[in-house]
């Protein structure tokens, strides 16, 4: 007798994971996309566990934002990974048809039945509008959080409203170099 997957324990079984750099006041980027405040420290900031936290994913999901920024790179970065990215403005265009492993998807729903039908369970989920819409549809289950020390007063913010309060619990907090401090949490519930 054949079973078929129960969507809702399909779904649940996705780990969305954040991985992200902000400003002490909580913005990944300027307004105009600079974010050279956070590279700027660059190796004085000493081991960030972003490889090893790379390898443990199987896959990235980038809102149009940030596909647009590391389009931009001159090498893509991330080779060898597969990539969904949220974008109803890219899927008219074939600007994601060059870039290894990586297909469009124009809603949320769309790229979860996409990651959900190739078994993909470990998500790197990237890009502050990208991260709320998992967020408020309780698919992010880490967060790493690198904090420099810098207050820009206005951006591109990390979060935005929630229909609801959502409880975290505290793994660990460590400094880096240059004054950059970085804490992980468990998302609950
Ligand atoms: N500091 C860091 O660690 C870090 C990390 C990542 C990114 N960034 C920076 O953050 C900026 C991008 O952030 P962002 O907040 O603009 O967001 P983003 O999530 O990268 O991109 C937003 C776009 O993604 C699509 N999208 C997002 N959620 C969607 C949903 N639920 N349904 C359909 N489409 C959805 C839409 O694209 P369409 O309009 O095409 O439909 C939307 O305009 C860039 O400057 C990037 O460099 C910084």
């Amino acid at each position: 007798m054949t079973t078929n997957p129960d969507p809702a324990r399909s779904r649940a079984a996705l780990v969305g994971c954040v991985f992200v750099g902000t400003s002490l006041d909580g913005f990944i980027a300027r307004e105009n996309g600079d974010f050279e405040w956070l590279t700027a420290a660059g190796d004085a900031l000493g081991e960030t566990g972003y490889d090893e936290f790379f390898a443990s994913v199987d896959a990235m999901v980038l809102g149009r934002g940030t596909f647009d920024t590391v389009s931009m790179f001159p090498e893509w970065p991330y080779q060898g990974k597969r990539v969904f990215v949220l974008s109803r403005t890219l899927l008219r265009s074939d600007a994601g048809e060059s870039r290894p492993d990586t297909t469009m998807h124009a809603t949320l729903g769309d790229v979860i039945d996409a990651l959900i039908a190739e078994g993909r369970r470990r998500v790197y989920v990237d890009g502050g509008r990208t991260i709320q819409s998992f967020l408020r549809a309780g698919l992010i289950r880490e967060i790493t959080i690198t904090r420099a020390p810098v207050l820009l007063g206005s951006g591109i913010p990390l979060f935005g409203p929630l229909s609801g309060d959502v409880h975290l619990r505290h793994i660990g907090t460590r400094e880096l170099g240059a004054g950059f401090v970085q804490s992980s949490y468990e998302v609950l519930g």
